[in-house]
């Protein structure tokens, strides 16, 4: 049984997850039977039921057009899996730019970087209330620290749920934590983890070492792509939170701790002509009986933007419940289900069991 209304999205960034997002909305009212979701039905919400009502960029060709030609805008270069948009007109409108655009981005080809527009910001809390906004996505770059702090406090503001699927810690911070919980309003963050991504890839092989008593020795996984999230995070100076999100996300995955100098994880180079192709080689080491050497090595190639959508869908049906659930702050759950770096980090396999529960009638989201 469907839903009757609508989840009422509002989106930061219009970049390749908000295009792959964008796409598999219409894909998946066009196709609801079609494969490739986590979840077909989420309490009764349907990916149909979920209408995108405003949507903030900053670059020239992304603000100002409407949604369903702006997510195929340059720099955007994700897979094209529905070229027809439903309910694409929603009008791009300008954020503040703050510190969303990186120094050394300036000196890359336009067809590649982002491109300011010359634009002055419009009231972000404001569209959010007018618009009648449930629930904000943040997909800004990373690194953007203040640009995700002001969105979040828009959204505060507005009373929207948040969810933050960047590595700026805000779910994760007991300070933003509390403002969430006494304005009432749900929060899922920080960090979108991928469908079938590094991150639960490696955790599941650092799961496979923690059940079956193989001491962990040292332990890489390196990541690479083309795409503008690629780009932007070959400033290092910008990598601080993405690194301990997808290091932690790892290691609390173990048993037995890695030291600091035997683990390497992160994003570690752009190659332009992979565009959203992403590819990810992980090596676990360890030691198992009498301390025989076993050696792991996996490499992953995947279209990044897809696998991070295909979880906020989930995300954005489960803020949505939340809301109709009356929970305020963190969504512990569904974060430890659907993020790198949430409050309260579970395996992966008992987050599925504990929102299988829910969804089946018994249990709790937070
Ligand atoms: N699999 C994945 O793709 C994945 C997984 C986990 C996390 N993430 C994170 O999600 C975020 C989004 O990824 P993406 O691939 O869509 O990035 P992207 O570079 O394609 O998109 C970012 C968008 O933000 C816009 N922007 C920059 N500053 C802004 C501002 N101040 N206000 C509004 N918009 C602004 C840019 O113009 C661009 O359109 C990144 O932080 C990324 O690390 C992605």
């Amino acid at each position: 049984m469907g839903k009757n209304g609508k989840i009422r999205v509002g989106i930061v960034g219009v970049g390749n997850c908000a295009s792959a997002l964008v796409q598999a909305i219409s894909y998946y009212t066009k196709n609801p039977e079609a494969p490739g979701l986590i979840h077909r039905r989420i309490k009764g919400w349907e990916v149909k039921d979920i209408e995108i009502v405003c949507a903030f960029d900053i670059d020239k060709r992304k603000v100002g057009n409407p949604l369903k030609e702006a997510i195929f805008a340059k720099p955007n270069c994700t897979i094209v899996f529905e070229p027809n948009i439903l309910n694409g007109d929603v009008e791009v409108m300008m954020g503040p730019i703050l510190d969303g655009i990186a120094p050394h981005m300036r000196d890359y080809p336009e067809d590649k970087t982002f491109i300011p527009a010359d634009k002055k910001p419009v009231d972000v809390a404001k569209v959010l209330k007018e618009t009648g906004t449930e629930v904000l996505v943040n997909f800004l770059p990373v690194g953007s620290e203040q640009a995700a702090g002001f969105y979040a406090s828009a959204a505060l503001e507005a009373g929207c749920a948040f969810i933050n699927c960047m590595p700026v810690f805000i779910v994760s911070d007991e300070e933003w934590g509390k403002k969430f919980k006494e304005r009432g309003l749900p929060a899922i963050g920080d960090d979108i983890k991928s469908q079938l991504g590094a991150t639960i890839l490696h955790r599941a092989i650092a799961n496979l070492f923690s059940i079956r008593g193989i001491m962990p020795e040292q332990s890489y996984q390196l990541n690479f792509g083309g795409n503008t999230d690629f780009l932007n995070m070959l400033d290092r100076s910008r990598l601080r939170t993405k690194k301990i999100s997808k290091t932690s996300a790892v290691t609390s995955a173990l048993n037995n701790e890695i030291p600091s100098d035997k683990i390497h994880i992160g994003p570690s180079d752009y190659v332009e002509f992979l565009n959203d192709t992403k590819i990810c080689y992980i090596r676990m080491e360890g030691r198992g009986l009498g301390g025989a050497k076993i050696e792991i090595d996996v490499k992953l190639k995947v279209e990044d933007s897809p696998n991070s959508a295909g979880v906020v869908i989930d995300a954005i049906r489960f803020a949505k419940v939340a809301m109709e659930e009356k929970i305020a702050g963190p969504v512990y759950i569904v974060s430890a289900f659907t993020m790198k770096h949430p409050p309260v980090q579970l395996p992966d396999e008992e987050a599925y069991q504990h929102i299988q529960r829910y969804l089946n009638g018994d249990g709790k989201l937070w």
